[in-house]
Parts: C-alpha cells; structure tokens; sequence
C-alpha cells in the first residue's frame, strides 16, 4: 500500500544534529531512521485500513445505502456485452456435467438467466447436449440473494445453483469449491481485490485444463495504442508499474503469467472505457508474478495501484 508518508517532527531532526560522536551519531541515525519508517508504516497502515472500513461498508450496504455505482444485478445479457465474444460460445458450450463460478456475482441474476428457456432459444446449437446444463456457482462477499433466486434453487435440481457469502474468493481452498469450466468476474474480484496476483492464482487453481476465465476492467491503459485516464486529474482505476516504475499494461501482465493464453479487447465506446479478458488455461505449472499492493482508495470499483515485486 502506499505510504502517506509525514515529516518527522523538528524535535526528533534537532536531536539527531547534536551528537557529535560519529558511532554515537550513526546509531542515532539508525534510530531516528527506524523511527521515521514505524511512523510512515503506521500511518500508511491507518490510511489503508480507513479506505478497507470504507470499502466493507460499500459491501455491506442495503436499500438506500448502496452507492449508486454499485451495480449487483447485471443480467446474463450485460456479461456478454462486457465479456470477450467467446465468454457466450463458452458458456453455450458447457454440459451437465461442467462448472462455472461467478466471481463477485451480486445478486446472482447472470447465473439465473442461464437457466431459463431464452437462453436455449438464444442459443439453439447444442441446446440437447446442453440438457439441465452446468452447475452455476455464485461468490459474493455478501449474501445479495433474492427472492427470485431462492424460487429458481427450489426448482432446479438439487445444488444445481449454489451461492457462496461472506468470504472473498482468496479464502476459499481449492478443495472446498472444485474445479470450473467457466469461471466470470464482471466488475467484481478482480475489480476488487487488494491483492490482484493472490486473486490470480486463486482463479487459476480452480480452472479446469483448457477452462477459460473472462473478465473486465474499467478505466485501465488501453493494452494497444494510447489511451488516457477517463476522468481528468484521476490516474486509471487500475494501474501496474514494472519493477523501475514504468506503466506494465494490466493485458501484458496478464500475459506474463505462464502457462495462459491470453487476449484482449478494448472497448473504447463504453464510459468509462473498458478492456475485457480471456484468460485460457493451457498448461499445469502456472506461476503469476507477484504484485505488490501500493495504493487502494475505496469506490466502486476502487481505484487501485500495484507494482511488480522484485
Ligand atoms: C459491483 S458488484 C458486481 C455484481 C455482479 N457481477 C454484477 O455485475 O451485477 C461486486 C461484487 O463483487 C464481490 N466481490 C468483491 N471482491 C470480491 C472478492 N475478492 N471475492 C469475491 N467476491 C468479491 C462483491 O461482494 C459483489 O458481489
């Protein structure tokens, strides 16, 4: 996170320039030194932890209190708006036996459009294979389910749709959730986290090999040509600088991950602009480079910085 760092008070600068001993000086130094990065951590830390209360406010919000930002019930059309193109074929193509996991799905409205006949009728190749189709798993930080979901759950077959609360996806093991076909994030997770490489492990255990993750960002470096921030005087919602501070595109370093296949799309039309991505699992030994966390401002989505670790 990043440090707000504040001056050391003109006491403690006074006491360090009247030693006159140089090893006496030098320890005092260190002292002072030591001194100085607790104050700096602690107020970086205190900093943090009002935009984390801000933030968990956000999602425990109700009725009036939601943010007007804060959008929940996104249905299944506004995912394939959003998405890469292949999120639809994707999902048309999943069987009985498959997976998909929505991460930070809301009320969980994507999940319960997919299982209505529009969406065979929308999707008329396939829909006998498709059958009772997958099995949709909803994640959410909290429990925003609806009536509607509750009646869709008692009559589908058993667990046929799940919706797992008040955990972030990084708190669950891989044990406990199984392994996914599909796995979405629109505007949620990976739009949240304060540890985006953590969250990108998380998600690439829980693939299945040749499974495919998609999601989004708002508000990022176009990952081809130039592009600037939205709103002017606020840097992107999400930025990554490389190991000597220079711009590491959020496409790129998905890119660097190994053992994905990666691609893009900008779309540049939306306001604020968005990218999508297709994160396709290829291979087993995935290693994500790791992220430090350098700046987190609470919204929604917040605005958030990271840096390569060396
Ligand atoms: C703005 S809502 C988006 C809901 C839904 N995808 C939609 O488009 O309507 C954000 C969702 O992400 C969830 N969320 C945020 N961070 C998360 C995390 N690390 N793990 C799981 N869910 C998360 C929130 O709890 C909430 O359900």
């Amino acid at each position: 996170m990043k440090s707000r760092l504040r001056a050391p008070p003109n006491s403690a600068r006074k006491s360090t320039v009247r030693v006159k001993n140089p090893a006496a000086c030098l320890l005092a130094l260190l002292i002072f030194a030591a001194a100085t990065w607790a104050q700096a951590a602690d107020v970086g830390s205190i900093a943090l932890a009002a935009e984390l209360a801000k933030q968990e406010a956000i999602y425990k919000s109700r009725g009036d209190q939601v943010p007007e930002g804060y959008v929940i019930d996104r249905s299944l059309h506004s995912y394939t708006k959003a998405l890469p193109g292949e999120f639809d074929f994707a999902l048309g193509r999943l069987r009985p036996g498959d997976r998909w996991l929505d991460v930070g799905a809301g009320r969980g409205q994507a999940i319960l459009d997919y299982y209505t006949p529009k969406f065979d009728m929308l999707h008329f190749e396939g829909r006998n294979e498709r059958g009772s189709k997958a099995q949709g798993v909803a994640i959410s930080i909290e429990d925003r389910r609806t009536s509607e979901w509750y009646e869709k759950a008692a009559m589908l077959p058993p667990n046929k749709i799940q919706y797992l609360a008040s955990r972030p996806l990084r708190e669950y093991s891989r044990e406990e959730l199984g392994k996914f076909q599909v796995i979405t994030d629109v505007v949620g997770g990976f739009s949240y986290t304060t540890d985006l490489s953590l969250f990108m492990n998380k998600v690439l255990a829980l693939l299945d090999m040749n499974g495919s993750f998609f999601t989004v960002l708002s508000d990022v470096s176009a990952h081809e040509g130039t592009s600037r921030p939205h709103y002017e005087g606020s840097p992107y919602l999400t930025t990554i600088a490389g190991v000597d501070g220079s711009e590491v595109k959020v496409c790129a370093w998905l890119k660097s991950i190994s053992c994905v296949r990666v691609t893009c799309e900008s779309k540049a039309n939306w306001r604020p602009p968005i990218e999508a991505f297709h994160v396709q699992k290829i291979c087993h030994e995935v290693a994500v480079p790791a992220l430090t966390a350098v700046h987190f401002e609470a919204g929604t989505p917040p605005e958030r910085g990271f840096k390569v670790a060396q």
